[in-house]
């Protein structure tokens, strides 16, 4: 167990599936106290059942990020069952790619919902705790499309690119508090994220990308651990990382 992760409580937002479970299962197996949130709430008691019986604790809140008294109510039972906050790992996402031309005005309004206000609303739950700890660590996961653009993801790479954005922006705003900020980019880790694209101009060329090159899910779980890890007075900004055989 690294001792920097042991006894640490970490708020998971998006730990149904994919980079959020697989950071849940590493670092309680580190000895973190994690507390799971998601709108999937029998994925998420189960999971939290798991960790439990292997000695961990956890608890499991439903969660939808969009709504932003539900994301306050999820960091709130953190504090309240366990004291603080140590840890807001803003990972909650969808990438339902499509070509602009093809409208799909909905999924526009989702990805800026749950991959920017989502991440702004972890934020705001997160940080008065934080302040008044004079402790905290902000994790907020961009992605490789938070550097680049290419067809089909140019709404998913925007939201992409405003978590950058916002992290910096934190980054630069909470020294007085003590709080670290970490944003990771991955590239292309396998998990159920490809499920949300239905455009089909971009849907095939996603899956063979995934289908080639895609990573195991705790490769993220393992760059979120690193970060937390640290000792207090290294704050580890920023991680991107891809699969060995990713160019893009
Ligand atoms: N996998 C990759 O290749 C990759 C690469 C770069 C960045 N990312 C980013 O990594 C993050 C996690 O994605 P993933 O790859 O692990 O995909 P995933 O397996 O599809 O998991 C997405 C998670 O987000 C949650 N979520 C979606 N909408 C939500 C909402 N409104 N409220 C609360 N939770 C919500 C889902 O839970 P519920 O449906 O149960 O609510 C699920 O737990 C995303 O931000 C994604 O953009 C992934």
């Amino acid at each position: 167990m690294s001792s920097n992760i042991e006894g640490k409580v970490v708020v998971i937002t998006g730990a149904s599936s994919g980079l959020g479970e697989a950071s849940a299962r590493h670092l309680s197996a580190q000895g973190a106290t994690v507390v799971l949130g998601a709108r999937r709430i029998e994925r998420i008691a189960a999971l939290a059942k798991e960790l439990q019986g292997n000695g961990g604790k956890a608890l499991a809140v439903e969660t939808d990020v969009t709504q932003r008294e539900q994301v306050q109510k999820l960091v709130d039972a953190a504090v309240q069952d366990y004291g603080r906050i140590d840890v807001m790992l803003n990972n909650a996402g969808l990438m339902p790619q499509s070509l602009l031309e093809n409208l799909k005005v909905d999924d526009w309004d989702r990805m800026i919902d749950v991959n920017i206000k989502g991440v702004l609303y972890g934020i705001a739950a997160a940080l008065p705790h934080m302040k008044k700890q004079k402790a905290g660590h902000i994790i907020n996961v961009s992605s490789v499309a938070g550097h680049k653009v290419g067809p089909g993801g140019a709404v998913y790479s925007a939201t992409k690119h405003a978590v950058l954005a916002l992290s910096e922006g934190l980054r630069q705003e909470v020294k007085a508090y003590n709080i670290r900020t970490t944003v990771i980019s991955p590239g292309a880790v396998a998990t159920e994220l490809p499920n949300t694209v239905t455009d089909p101009a971009v849907l095939d060329r996603i899956q063979q990308l995934y289908k080639e090159v895609a990573i195991p899910a705790d490769s993220f779980a393992r760059a979120a651990a690193y970060a937390i890890s640290q000792p207090e007075d290294v704050d580890i900004n920023e991680i991107l990382f891809r699969p060995t055989q990713q160019v893009y």
